[in-house]
């Protein structure tokens, strides 16, 4: 399928027990199962592919910017080796032309990794016209962002930390679609807008090799995946979270642990945490969970019925630039040919031609 382009958008996701450590860095292989909650299109990454042997190279653009592919770094490692993977199990050689756009708003600090890697491993696949199921491009995906394996689908996704050497069994899998527990939604309190000083690539290095207390993690977050699994079953918001709340502090508290310490966590994203449980506590059972991914901004999962109860109690605390809202996303989609972000005036603006 060559010369011609394929475009997806793929969303962000949600980590109820989160990914934090590498048992392998070459297959990004966790040491904890994880479970997240898609997001909708409000946080999405939209990526067109194209391979074409007229290419002379590979070509990365994020956002209008070209990447750097041929660096030495990690996620530039991880780019190439989803796209060799690709092009040996298509059987071909021909280099690829991939633009990708995020949706999220500017400026909010939201990491977008996670719906780039979903969007760019299934615009590659279907580019490719490779007859694999999602949950081998899953595997895919898991090799450019850890997290964005989940992103494959819609609804409660887990992703299986797997024991073979060769993570074969490593991959993401819908647990329930969007129509299971619908009134689950996540508002995102945007605390701040820098960028993180420690990225969660390093952490996932740093923390299993300096943290005495990360030992436990894993067995902690493995045990508490299943439960979070059965909460979700039983529609327990109750118990969901209180399993998403401590999952969150158990990260950040291997996070200190580390050495040196990496501290995602500022005074706001403490306020929330504190106004959180007096809003439970108000209500006699937790009605909303706070969860944090490797910055200060704050995730609140609840239900629509408590929607208005949370944006009041965000509403009073000082330092909160702005909340999101998102329900449950349903997952990639791929998207019309006039949606693409390739055509030829891009194409000839980046001299990606051999001749
Ligand atoms: C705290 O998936 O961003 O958000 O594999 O290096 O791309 P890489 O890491 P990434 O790590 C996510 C960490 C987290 C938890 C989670 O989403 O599970």
């Amino acid at each position: 399928m060559l010369d011609k382009t394929y475009t997806i958008r793929a969303t962000s996701n949600i980590a109820f027990i989160k990914y934090w450590g590498r048992r392998n860095h070459e297959l990004n292989l966790p040491y904890n199962s994880s479970i997240s909650m898609t997001l909708d299109e409000n946080l999405s990454a939209t990526t067109s592919v194209e391979f074409s042997d007229s290419f002379k190279e590979d070509m990365l653009i994020i956002d209008g910017k070209r990447q750097d592919f041929s660096a030495q770094s990690e996620k530039a490692s991880y780019l190439r080796r989803a796209l060799e993977h690709a092009r040996k199990t298509a059987g071909l050689n021909a280099h690829a032309l991939v633009v990708s756009e995020n949706n999220f708003p500017s400026g909010t600090g939201l990491a977008s990794s996670a719906a780039g890697a979903a969007a760019l491993s299934l615009a590659i696949v279907k580019a490719l016209d490779l007859k694999i199921d999602t949950r081998e491009i899953s595997k895919i995906a898991r090799q450019v962002s850890g997290s964005g394996c989940r992103s494959l689908y819609g609804g409660i996704v887990k992703w299986h930390r797997g024991t073979h050497h060769d993570g074969s069994d490593s991959f993401a899998e819908q647990l329930f679609d969007t129509s299971y527990w619908p009134e689950l939604i996540d508002l995102v309190a945007i605390v701040t807008t820098s960028s993180k000083k420690v990225s969660s690539s390093e952490g996932h290095t740093l923390t299993p090799r300096t943290s005495r207390l990360y030992d436990l993690r894993p067995k902690i977050a493995e045990a508490e995946a299943k439960k979070a699994e059965t909460a979700i079953r039983n529609r327990d918001f109750n118990l969901l979270a209180e399993i998403v709340m401590r999952d969150s502090n158990n990260l950040h508290a291997v996070c200190l642990d580390s050495w040196p310490p990496i501290i995602y966590l500022n005074d706001v994203s403490r306020a929330i945490i504190y106004a959180i449980h007096e809003l439970n506590e108000n209500y006699g059972k937790n009605v909303a969970a706070y969860t944090f991914d490797a910055g200060a901004n704050a995730h609140i999962i609840t239900t629509q019925k408590h929607r208005a109860a949370v944006e009041g109690t965000l509403s009073s605390i000082n330092g909160i630039k702005r909340v999101l809202y998102s329900k449950q996303g349903n997952g990639p989609r791929l998207l019309s040919e006039g949606k693409s972000l390739i055509n030829d005036e891009v194409i000839r603006h980046t001299g990606i031609y051999k001749y």
